[in-house]
């Protein structure tokens, strides 16, 4: 496990966030440490190059906290930014390429095709990275958008419920439990047998 990029690459996405040019603040890298978390958690139940995953969930979103007129294709830029920060780290060419598919292809709104195992889990710690962030997609509904009680909660449920449905068909059934624990939280009926 190359440590020292790992290192290296969190405190680089931290300096980044803090930057004035990173428009989304600081929940940005709060939301990168949880797609990491996540991204590692699954590396390891479905076997996958746990190395490359971490690699590239720590820089999945990079051009989007670089430079906002970038968001828009910013799984294009980012595997880009990606290939010329490894590079630094004289990372291996091939993992270089299996880094930067799982960038390209991170997005569950861009319709691409997931061949790697590597690319799936990025992808699905993206996703379900939500479900670590109730609180700020609260604060975002009631604080910064000023929503009424019950406009809140069906814009968190139905941006958690999105979310869910952007998983793997596999990370669906691992997630369910997750899934219908934090809908009930928030107020999802409960059917009664
Ligand atoms: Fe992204
Ligand atoms: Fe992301």
């Amino acid at each position: 496990m190359r440590e020292d990029i790992l290192r290296g690459l969190q405190k680089e996405v931290y300096d980044r966030c803090l930057k004035p040019t990173n428009k989304f603040g600081m929940g940005c890298y709060d939301h990168i440490k949880a797609v990491v978390k996540n991204a590692t958690f699954l590396a390891k139940h479905y076997g996958a190059d746990q190395e490359v995953v971490m690699i590239a969930a720590w820089l999945h979103d990079i051009a989007s906290v670089t430079d906002y007129s970038l968001y828009e294709q910013h799984h294009i830029h980012g595997a880009e930014m990606a290939y010329h920060i490894l590079k630094e780290y004289h990372y291996d060419d091939a993992k270089i390429s299996l880094v930067q598919e799982c960038i390209r292809n991170h997005r569950g709104s861009v319709n691409s095709e997931k061949r790697s195992k590597e690319e799936l889990c990025v992808a699905d710690a993206d996703a379900i990275s939500h479900f670590d962030s109730v609180p700020s997609l609260l604060y975002l509904a009631y604080v910064t958008r000023g929503m009424e009680m019950e406009e809140g909660v069906d814009f968190v449920k139905g941006k958690l419920t999105r979310s869910y449905q952007k998983l793997s068909a596999e990370s669906k059934i691992l997630y369910q439990n997750k899934f219908r624990e934090v809908m009930e939280v928030l107020g999802e009926p409960v059917i009664s047998a």
